[in-house]
């Protein structure tokens, strides 16, 4: 193996560049020449790519985003764009791809892996925590406590106004980052697609806290498929026990932002170990971690089996509620 190129794909996580760095410097290393493509699999079809040396990743570790760009390519899911990105790899030499994102990546990933026989190894970058095959993701730790800065400016509106407040996280059908925000900013309720929420239920005990004194709450509402969900939410409250609310959104403000502490220690470690898991021969696979472990996982498990919430956590935000 003498090059490999890496690029990031799907919604950007910060952490991303730190990984970006880890992949490089390791491959660098190891004797490697390494590329980057630009914009993701967008990129990778258009021949975009620039060389990475280690001075070219120098004082990215602290940034947020990705500094070779992303995007979502519905190109790319189809044969015809793949071949275009299978001639580009063959004609620039890689022997090896990292990508670095979420499960859609890991699908085209994949595709082009049967097509070409062209190495490629992922790692988990998104925010929202949903792969299974690592227990974190890149991106996530950064977003909770993005959020969660955010909820606690929130509860000083809410605390001087005495008012119940819906408060709208990202998560793609899963609600690991609202179950985590909800925990830790001491929500009275967390609404997740994981667990069915009796709406009724829901409006009668926010109203018998108020009679019994609570004068503000906060609920974290994760998005099931499009933002929105947290208004139907209010307008149920008001018409079932006559409460006012006020929604927030909090969009993609999660996704910005220099990566915790957290993030950019799990992106060194993941980019290093996909680079050297190239190197070993491997293909098809997710570096991620388990355990504080790094674990390699094949490429179709981590869409096709389950990551489990912890629904325990869930009824301990009932219990922490008072
Ligand atoms: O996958 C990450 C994510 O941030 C999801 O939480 C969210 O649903 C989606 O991306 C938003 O995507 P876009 O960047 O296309 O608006």
């Amino acid at each position: 193996m003498k090059t490999i190129a890496v690029l990031t794909s799907g919604g950007d996580a910060p952490g991303m560049n730190a990984c970006i760095r880890a992949v490089v410097r390791t491959g660098t290393a190891r004797g490697l020449r390494v590329i980057g493509f630009r914009r993701g699999f967008t990129g990778l079809m258009a021949g975009d790519q620039m060389p990475l040396d280690p001075r070219a990743v120098a004082n990215i570790i602290q940034r947020g985003g990705t500094f070779l760009g992303t995007s979502r390519s519905p190109e790319f899911k189809k044969a015809d764009g793949r071949r275009k990105a299978i001639e580009v790899l063959k004609a620039s030499g890689v022997d090896g791809l990292i990508i670095i994102g979420g499960e859609g990546s890991f699908r085209g990933a994949q595709d082009l892996i049967e097509e070409s026989g062209i190495r490629a190894v992922g790692i988990p970058g998104t925010i929202d925590n949903d792969l299974y095959g690592t227990d974190f993701s890149i991106g996530f730790d950064t977003a909770v406590n993005t959020a969660l800065e955010a909820i606690d400016r929130i509860r000083d509106t809410a605390a001087s106004h005495e008012r119940l407040f819906l408060v709208e996280v990202m998560g793609h059908r899963t609600g690991f980052l609202a179950l985590e925000v909800g925990l830790a900013g001491g929500a009275e309720a967390v609404i997740v697609p994981e667990a069915p929420t009796d709406l009724d239920q829901l409006c009668k005990t926010l109203g018998d806290s108020h009679r019994r004194g609570k004068s503000s709450s906060i609920v974290i509402v994760a998005e099931i498929d499009e933002p929105g969900v947290a208004f139907t939410i209010a307008n149920r409250v008001k018409s079932n026990v006559g409460m006012e609310s006020r929604v927030v959104i909090l969009g993609h403000v999660q996704r910005g932002g220099p990566p915790t502490a957290k993030d950019r220690v799990l992106a060194s470690r993941l980019g290093a170990a996909a680079a050297e898991a190239l190197l070993e021969g491997k293909t098809g696979m997710m570096a991620g971690e388990v355990n504080n472990a790094v674990v390699l996982t094949p490429f179709p498990e981590t869409w096709q089996k389950q990551k489990r919430l912890d629904l325990s956590r869930l009824a301990l935000v009932g219990t922490l509620a008072g």
